[in-house]
């Protein structure tokens, strides 16, 4: 077996940006039960930070607003969608007769746990990145994007962190490479939701598709297409935690020309007209319910030129 990689002293920086479903339609269900979806996805500047670097032995250490409620979590470390992603990369490297070192990883977990932005399914996702820049080494994209969705039907999106539409149960990718940025807040009650919960209480697994997206990178014909859309999971979710609605009458009443939940909740997002607004939004709401998740952000902007 040879060996992958250089040793690397300094520590490899990978951003975790936040997952946000702009639109999300549940159009059926497979025979496994999971659903298929179509879903707009973008994502914020907003995010976690993972840093990875050569160590004697592997470990993970956590820190950020919500890295003690992740390390608390009693499904936390043993479970670390962090820790599985590193397994499952260096077992693929294995299979192609890579050894590689041994990895310490600092999460700083800036994003509320188990809230419909990403979390982990972007720290996973950050990790197989982050891997393959330390141990320097490549895998053909279709082997990186299938241990993405191993690790959950979220990571191959959260590999690309670029606007997108996707479908199957979320590993069908196209870019929406005309998607503009949008001033964003998002806002979370700080109560983690069960995403089999909220499928579970779907009332109707066959919607109608989502329609075209506009093909000019212009902001107002963008939420004017995604106003018409929905999230077929907020209704679901808000059954469940009462406080997403009330979430979402506080983004309309604070200016969003857009409000809604994004995955299976309970992060809602508001956009606004430009940053400062979004910026002005969130201090106001902080104020508001100061025991509650709110950050102004920005959301990348599709590649078109
Ligand atoms: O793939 P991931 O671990 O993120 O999914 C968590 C749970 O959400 C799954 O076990 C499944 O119950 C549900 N799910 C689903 N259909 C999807 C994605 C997730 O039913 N497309």
């Amino acid at each position: 077996m040879s060996s992958a990689g250089p040793v690397i002293s300094a520590g490899i920086v990978e951003a975790a940006p936040a997952k946000i479903n702009l639109a999300l339609h549940v159009t059926g269900r497979r025979d496994d039960g999971y659903h298929l979806l179509d879903s707009i996805v973008t994502f914020a500047e907003t995010g976690d930070r993972l840093t990875f670097a050569a160590a004697d032995e592997d470990g993970l250490t956590l820190s950020g607003r919500f890295g003690a409620a992740l390390a608390a979590d009693p499904k936390g470390t043993g479970d670390n969608l962090v820790v599985k992603a590193r397994d499952l990369m260096r077992g693929a490297l294995r299979d192609r007769g890579l050894e590689t070192r041994p990895v310490e990883i600092a999460l700083e977990k800036n994003l509320p746990i188990a809230s419909g932005i990403g979390g982990g399914s972007a720290d996973a996702a950050a990790t197989l990145r982050g891997l393959l820049r330390l141990w320097d080494v490549e895998l053909p994209a279709d082997e990186l994007a299938a241990i993405a969705l191993r690790l959950g039907a979220d990571v191959p999106m959260c590999l690309k962190s670029r606007p997108l539409r996707a479908g199957g149960v979320g590993e069908a990718i196209t870019p929406l490479s005309h998607m503009p940025s949008f001033a964003m807040v998002l806002a979370n009650p700080l109560k983690a939701v069960s995403t089999p919960e909220v499928f579970r209480r779907l009332d109707r697994r066959d919607n109608p598709p989502i329609s075209s997206p506009p093909q000019v990178v212009d902001r107002k014909a963008w939420i004017a297409w995604l106003s018409a859309l929905r999230n077929d999971l907020e209704a679901p979710a808000r059954a469940l935690i009462p406080e997403i609605g009330t979430l979402c009458d506080l983004l309309a009443e604070s200016g969003a020309d857009l409000v809604r939940m994004s995955g299976s909740g309970a992060t809602c997002f508001g956009l606004y007209g430009d940053y400062a607004a979004a910026e002005a939004a969130a201090r106001h709401l902080s104020q508001q319910e100061p025991h509650w998740y709110f950050d102004a952000t920005r959301t990348v902007a599709g590649d078109s030129p």
